[in-house]
């Protein structure tokens, strides 16, 4: 897709210094993988699980670093499943018009990767608004969810731009084509997000739907088009306030999702534990395969409930989520004079040996990264 800047700050070819840029998680409400196929589908920024990015100019040198989801090294080394990550920081530096300058970039995440919650289109999201800022290039939303398409359409092939859109959106959203209409949720209601602890492979479960696809027709169309009227159904509950309906489209969502083999049994377990305490509804929520689930919950006691009855059944986080939340306002946009890095990231400072790594997500990984970072 092309996309051109429209206003600079710095002059193209002028010295690039150090930026940052924040994006958050999403939970697919309704609609994930019928979604692939022009089906609508309703979706829930997370704002409170950030992921932050800070690139470092290293000057013209060409040395880039990557210091992201896990890996820590010189890009170039980096395996292949951060090739959507460096699409993103070649494609920030294009249309900064800086393809020769040189970054160490990090990414700091409060969830964790592969699990269904847009980790990677934030990632990349977060990136291409690091190295933006760093150049002193401005760029309206359209422009930055161009750029993080082009990252995800490494990392998936073919991405819906869900994830892009609600990764850096403020409100629910249904989504259908690309045309986005915010949802208004007129009622409390509480979403509980629970971690199976299994990587899914998003690109793998939507590769094997596709699959399904194109050799049994018959059976696999009629589930997608069920999916898309579900998620065409649950923005009206939401707006009606019909918490009771919308638990039994999530339970049906999840049978359907379950016949296009993208559950796990482990997510399963999850997804009875927080029926059997309360849920309204429970499903998997992303590509699958492992990943999250989310529950519906009327409000924030049984919200706790169900998220300390899903940690006892093995989940190894849980979130609880307010769907109606006030706005919030957050800089989401290179156009925004983001925070600056903090000064204890040294990104100019040695590198430890390449190849060390550190799972992201975790207070003590954080201290692991700044302690590297140190030297
Ligand atoms: C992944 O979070 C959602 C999927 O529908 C893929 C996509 O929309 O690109 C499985």
């Amino acid at each position: 897709m092309a996309t051109t800047a429209t206003t600079q700050t710095r002059p193209r070819g002028g010295e690039p210094g150090r930026g940052y840029g924040e994006t958050w998680a999403k939970a697919i409400l309704m609609g994930e993988h019928s979604v692939v196929y022009g089906y609508p589908a309703v979706a829930v920024p997370l704002k409170t699980l950030k992921m932050r990015a800070w690139a470092s100019s290293t000057g013209r040198s060409g040395r880039n670093t990557l210091r992201a989801l896990g890996y820590y090294g010189p890009m170039l080394q980096a395996p292949a499943q951060f090739g959507g990550l460096m699409r993103a920081i070649q494609v920030a530096k294009d249309f900064a018009g800086c393809c020769e300058c040189g970054f160490d970039i990090i990414t700091r995440s409060d969830f964790p990767a592969g699990r269904g919650l847009g980790s990677s289109a934030a990632a990349s999201g977060a990136v291409i608004r690091a190295v933006l800022d760093a150049c002193g290039i401005k760029a309206g939303a359209a422009q930055l969810a161009a750029l993080t398409n082009e990252a995800e359409t490494v990392t998936h092939g073919h991405p819906s731009g869900l994830d892009t859109v609600t990764t850096s959106g403020q409100h629910p959203v249904l989504f259908t084509h690309g045309d986005m209409r915010r949802v208004s949720v007129n009622t409390p209601a509480y979403l509980v997000i629970a971690d199976s602890g299994v990587a899914g492979s998003t690109k793998e479960a939507v590769d094997g739907v596709r699959g399904q696809y194109e050799h049994d027709r018959l059976r696999v169309a009629p589930i997608l088009k069920d999916l898309g009227a579900l998620a065409q159904q649950s923005a009206e509950d939401l707006k009606q306030g019909g918490l009771d309906s919308l638990g039994l489209r999530m339970d049906a969502a999840h049978r359907l999702l379950s016949e296009l083999h993208v559950s796990h049994p482990i997510v399963d377990a999850l997804v009875r534990a927080a029926r059997s305490r309360g849920a309204l509804g429970a499903k998997l929520t992303g590509g699958g395969l492992g990943g999250c689930i989310i529950a519906l919950a009327p409000d924030v006691l049984s919200a706790q409930r169900i998220r300390h009855a899903l940690l006892a059944a093995g989940a190894p986080s849980a979130w609880v989520h307010p769907l109606n939340q006030l706005d919030v306002e957050v800089a989401n946009d290179a156009s925004v004079e983001f925070d600056r890095i903090p000064e204890r990231y040294d990104c100019a400072g040695p590198l430890p040996s390449a190849g060390a790594c550190f799972v992201a997500g975790t207070d003590a990984d954080a201290d692991a990264i700044d302690a590297a970072f140190r030297g």
